[in-house]
């Protein structure tokens, strides 16, 4: 077992948290930003824990985690290119490829692998060329084909899903895998995302963060599996909200793929604890104000509002009384 001290920092969780609310409001907008340094990759050292979780999901529920079509195999190349030239050039020490004309040998040296494969040959890997990249990772991949002035789902390895499914959504439309969310199209942002979105350039890629709440620190938040963690929401009290329920946040980033012109939509999920996130004052007060403020169909749809009263009279003993915000 590779000594994983040396090689990833270590720094506290509530050091490295992307934490998503700018104003003490949150609704919903295009708060896609301009993607500085413009990389996909983000190691933490949930690295391996996440790869195994991720792997044993892809053994046990391939199809829940994995779908494409065969028609998305040039961008998958594309995409499996991209990432490996980020990784051996991000981090040499980690990730290092070898190539003779199109035989390339991919070495993992956190995980002592290594894959030899004709680029541009499916055959020539145990898994499709996003399956295979995506289990080096810890991000979710998605790949939406640009075509006809529209985008579909056309492949996508999702493990950690905030309750959505690779599976229901192949094949959708932007339009299509965005109609659950409330307010979104009648508002008229739908469109205006959409707009954004198919005008993405090569080279040009763009973040945003997404948050909901979970209980429990699950990142596979599957709807085929709602029976196991959903019921979790019902053990939820103002006594134990600091320990069940999770900030979980998913770090999005959009780049456009040059040769095919699809988009690779990269989701990277990270949990906190309520109880660890009041190690920050700032942000725990933020918190309770976003949540005081956040209209129910926000709450409702993000799958929080039977327990959004007893997070709140969790804060509000925190906040009031200050025992609780620890420096
Ligand atoms: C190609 C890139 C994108 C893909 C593949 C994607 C996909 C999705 C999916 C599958 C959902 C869950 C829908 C469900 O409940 O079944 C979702 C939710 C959502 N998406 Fe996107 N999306 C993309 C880009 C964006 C962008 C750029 C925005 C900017 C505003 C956005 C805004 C939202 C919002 C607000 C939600 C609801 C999330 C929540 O409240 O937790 N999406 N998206």
């Amino acid at each position: 077992m590779i000594n994983n001290s040396k090689i990833i920092s270590h720094s506290p969780l509530i050091e490295r948290f992307p934490f998503p609310f700018k104003g003490d409001s949150y609704r919903y907008s295009n708060n896609s930003e301009a993607l500085e340094p413009p990389f996909l990759l983000d190691i933490t050292p949930e690295y391996f824990k996440e790869i195994e979780q991720k792997r044993h999901l892809l053994k046990t529920r391939k199809e829940q985690c994995y779908q494409s079509f065969s028609h998305s195999l040039e961008g998958q190349w594309e995409i499996l290119e991209m990432i490996i030239n980020e990784m051996t050039s991000l981090y040499p020490n980690y990730f290092s490829l070898k190539k003779n004309k199109n035989h390339w040998t991919f070495c993992n040296h956190l995980l002592k692998e290594e894959q030899s494969f004709i680029f541009g040959n499916s055959s020539s890997l145990p898994y499709e060329p996003l399956d295979f990249i995506g289990r080096h990772i810890q991000e979710d991949l998605i790949y939406i084909a640009q075509r006809d002035g529209d985008l579909y789902m056309d492949a996508g390895q999702l493990c950690f899903p905030a309750n959505w499914s690779i599976a229901f959504n192949l094949g959708m439309t932007y339009t299509e895998f965005h109609s659950p969310v409330p307010y979104f199209s009648d508002s008229g942002l739908a469109e205006k995302v959409r707009n954004f979105l198919l005008r993405i350039e090569a080279g040009k890629p763009w973040t945003r963060l997404n948050w909901t709440l979970t209980v429990e620190p699950i990142l596979d938040t599957f709807p085929e599996t709602f029976d196991e963690w959903g019921a979790k929401k019902e053990k939820v009290t103002s006594e134990n909200a600091g320990q069940l329920v999770h900030l979980r946040v998913e770090d999005q980033r959009l780049f456009r793929l040059p040769r095919s012109n699809g988009i690779l939509f990269s989701i990277h999920t990270h949990l906190i604890s309520l109880d660890e996130l009041r190690k920050n004052e700032e942000w725990i007060n933020r918190f309770y104000r976003v949540l005081t403020d956040l209209p129910d169909y926000i709450a409702q749809y993000k799958g929080f509002i039977s327990y959004k009263d007893k997070i709140i009279s969790y804060l509000e003993k925190i906040i009031k009384t200050k025992e609780g915000v620890i420096k």
